[in-house]
């Protein structure tokens, strides 16, 4: 009876712990650098659901700190590091194709007036 007890915590205790992880499942890290708008890397579209674990991007990718990925415009065509690795075009949507910029690329506030990206609905 008591082992259960511990066990019960045990289980609490991971899941509490997981719910602090910031890329996991419901949380995200904005990059607001990029002159295109801003990018919003997901943990709900990159985790277990998808098929990704940690180790597929800690800490080979990327650390466990946030901030301290930073990519600039040449980067992009790199794929053996950062979002690359998988935004190449088999994997994931690219980072040098033209219309799937707008897909990490998103403009919330002050759109020109021109062209607006239609926010696509994901998930
Ligand atoms: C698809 C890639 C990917 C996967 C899978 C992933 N992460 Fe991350 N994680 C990132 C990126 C990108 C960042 C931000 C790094 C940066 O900005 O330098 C990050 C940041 C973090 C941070 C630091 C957040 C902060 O506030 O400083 C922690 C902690 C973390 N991840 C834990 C995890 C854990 C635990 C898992 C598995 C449940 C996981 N990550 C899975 C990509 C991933
Ligand atoms: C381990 C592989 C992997 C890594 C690393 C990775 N992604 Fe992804 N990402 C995916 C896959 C798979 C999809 C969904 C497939 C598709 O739509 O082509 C996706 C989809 C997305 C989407 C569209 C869904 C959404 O969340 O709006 C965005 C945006 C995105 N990734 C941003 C990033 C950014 C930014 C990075 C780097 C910080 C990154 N990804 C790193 C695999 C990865
Ligand atoms: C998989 C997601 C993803 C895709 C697709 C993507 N980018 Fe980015 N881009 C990023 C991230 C992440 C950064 C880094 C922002 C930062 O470091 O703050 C970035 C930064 C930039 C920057 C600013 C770099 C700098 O030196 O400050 C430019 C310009 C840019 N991207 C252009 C583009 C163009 C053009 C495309 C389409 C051909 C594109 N991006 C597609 C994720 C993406």
């Amino acid at each position: 009876m008591k082992t259960h007890i511990i066990f019960g915590i045990l289980i609490l205790a991971i899941i509490f712990v997981g719910s602090a992880i910031a890329s996991g499942p419901g949380k995200s890290v904005e990059y607001p650098d990029g002159e295109l708008g801003k990018v919003i890397f997901k943990g709900d579209t990159h985790g277990i659901k998808q098929g990704m674990k940690c180790p597929d991007c800690h800490p080979k990718l990327f650390q466990m700190k946030k901030g301290s990925f930073k990519m600039t415009k040449e980067d992009h065509s790199d794929t053996t590091k950062g979002c690359g690795v998988c935004h190449n075009g088999e994997k994931a949507f690219s980072q040098s194709n033209e219309a799937d910029c707008v897909k990490c690329h998103k403009k919330t506030e002050e759109a020109p007036a021109s062209q607006t990206p239609t926010e696509e609905k994901k998930e």
